[in-house]
């Protein structure tokens, strides 16, 4: 079943899915929480982070997963994903303990394996922050045919490539290859926060909620998840 939360603004959509959150937390403090990259979450991260100051959330016994990891990719690259979550997050929170597929690793199959049997060792996501890219991926799970059930290296489309070149600086080199949680670790969250905003993702967003499984949109699995929450700005549900 998925319950659908219809925001106002971008800040009261950011809002909404801290409020989440912050109960999980309180909840069970050592919570394992899967985290996502994009601009949607910085504003999310924002709250994550005045919240934290003002004693409202505490994040020292929880453990992040971020979803995924452009490969290869040095760790302090301003476009990793590392760098990303340092800057918005990690470095202003206390997380017990993050963990990033790792963009150096040099043999990207042994990377996986050790995200994927960490990810076990930790019990599994209890609440997994989403968005969703324009074609429908998420993490970066691409369209495709058949999708991995664990992590794994994927190509990234052309699609996905080009909406993500605007963070690229014309002298830097952006990879093509990336490293994602698969499909089946995404599921296997008990609880997932699907976050979708921007007058962009309305096409996608309709595509995504027709009644049908488009099987070339990865984020149509999540019409089957038993325990999502969509946090949608007006803009993206198409005003
Ligand atoms: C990126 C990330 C996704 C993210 C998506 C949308 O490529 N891999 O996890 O959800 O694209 O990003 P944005 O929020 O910037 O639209």
């Amino acid at each position: 079943m998925m319950e659908k939360i219809v925001c106002e603004s971008y800040e009261e959509a950011c809002c909404t899915a801290a409020d989440f959150f912050a109960q999980q937390l309180k909840r069970k403090p050592d919570s394992v929480l899967g985290l996502a990259t994009g601009s949607t979450p910085i504003g999310l991260y924002e709250e994550f982070v005045s919240r934290y100051q003002a004693g409202e959330m505490d994040f020292s016994r929880a453990r992040a997963f971020n979803l995924d990891e452009y490969h290869p990719i040095e760790a302090t690259h301003p476009q990793s994903y590392k760098t990303f979550m340092d800057e918005h997050l990690f470095s202003k929170v206390n997380f017990a303990q993050t963990r990033i597929p790792n963009g150096e690793a040099p043999d990207p199959n042994i990377e996986c394996a050790k995200y994927s049997a960490d990810l076990e060792a930790a019990g599994g996501l209890d609440m997994l922050l989403l968005g969703i890219g324009h074609n429908g991926h998420v993490g970066f799970n691409e369209p495709a045919s058949s999708y991995p059930l664990e992590a794994y290296k994927v190509d990234l489309t052309g699609e996905t490539l080009e909406a993500n070149s605007r963070f690229f600086g014309e002298n830097e080199i952006q990879p093509i290859t990336a490293l994602t949680m698969g499909i089946g670790q995404i599921f296997a969250a008990k609880h997932i926060l699907l976050l979708i905003c921007g007058a962009s993702k309305v096409e996608i967003t309709k595509k995504l909620f027709e009644g049908k499984l488009h099987t070339d949109i990865p984020a149509c699995f999540l019409l089957l998840h038993p325990n999502v929450t969509l946090v949608i700005d007006r803009a993206a549900n198409g005003g």
